[in-house]
């Protein structure tokens, strides 16, 4: 679904650059359900946005569903962010009108963006994402967690091929966030949806298949759920008293690039006492072996 090598933004303003994707690799399959953590200012929305089409990168390759995106007119971008992804932000039930019930709020961007906006595809999609019962309330009288899932509906619309979820659960409480995230499991589970989201929730992050990790605008490591694990997750009806933070439920691989670089924590590098810029690189068997410089 996704494919990208070597991705590069600068992003310029009046004194600075910023370089925020520093030639980031990535591929993403169909019916994948992905998270994407990393410190502030690591470049995750930077990359989602990418995908997105929302902006367009500064060099490398990036293809989504066979598209090439830097090869995409305008005309074609925009053609590109209505037909094949969908947006969720973490304050995305803000844009929403709180006096108006949840199907026209459902209903709302559908006829502005002139699809076929009847009644009957907003309680589809309110039921999508498990709100059919409460379709009449009026937004302001649906929880945080509802309203997100309003929004996730509205995502959905233009039935995306790829969804986006930028830390959309930011700003609930534990169970809210539980709840949400469960509704992006089922769209997977259920319609296939390949789904990204970056996330700081830990809950959320350990609860799918793949996290990767972003560090100053690269994948430095990835985190893969091991598959007693998931075998495990796929019994359980809810994930919701979930807590798979933990090293039983994934398996962290620091990524290597096509140059053969990794990205050693600066944590494995201290207790080592590693402090210049060069190290000793032995073969010993079957691992290779990082040792300080010699005095
Ligand atoms: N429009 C922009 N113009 C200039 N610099 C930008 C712009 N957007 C992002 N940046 C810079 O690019 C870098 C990556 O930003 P990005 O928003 O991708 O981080 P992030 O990982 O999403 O962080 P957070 O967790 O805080 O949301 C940061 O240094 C940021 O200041
Ligand atoms: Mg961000």
């Amino acid at each position: 679904m996704v494919d990208c090598d070597n991705l590069v933004k600068i992003y310029k303003t009046e004194d600075t650059e910023v370089m925020a994707l520093q030639g980031l690799d990535c591929k993403i399959e169909k019916g994948e359900l992905m998270a994407i953590i990393g410190n502030s200012g690591s470049g995750k929305s930077t990359f989602l946005n990418m995908i997105g089409g929302l902006d367009r990168p500064t060099v490398g390759r990036l293809y989504v569903d066979g598209l090439d995106l830097f090869k995409l007119s305008e005309k074609e971008l925009v053609a590109y962010k209505r037909n094949v992804v969908g947006f969720v932000w973490q304050n995305s039930a803000r844009n929403l009108i709180p006096y108006l019930p949840a199907w026209q709020n459902v209903q709302m961007p559908m006829l502005l963006t002139n699809k076929s906006g009847g009644r009957e595809r907003a309680y589809e999609l309110l039921d999508i994402v498990g709100l059919s019962h409460k379709k009449n309330r009026r937004l302001s009288e649906l929880s945080g967690g509802e309203q997100q899932r309003v929004a996730i509906a509205i995502a959905l619309a233009n039935n995306p091929k790829l969804l986006l979820a930028d830390e959309p659960t930011g700003s609930v409480d534990p169970a809210t966030s539980a709840r949400i995230f469960e509704t992006f499991r089922r769209l997977n589970r259920e319609m296939g949806l390949t789904i990204v989201i970056v996330t700081h929730d830990m809950s959320v992050a350990g609860k799918v298949n793949r996290v990767a990790n972003i560090r100053d605008g690269k994948i430095s490591s990835e985190r893969i759920m091991r598959s007693d694990y998931a075998e495990y997750l796929k019994s359980l009806d809810t994930l919701e008293a979930i807590d798979a933070s933990s090293d039983e439920s994934h398996e962290e691989y620091a990524v290597l690039d096509r140059n053969g670089r990794v990205q050693i924590p600066d944590e494995f590098l201290r207790s080592i006492g590693i402090t210049g810029n060069k190290v000793r690189m032995e073969l010993s068997g079957d691992s290779i072996v990082i040792k300080p410089q010699k005095n």
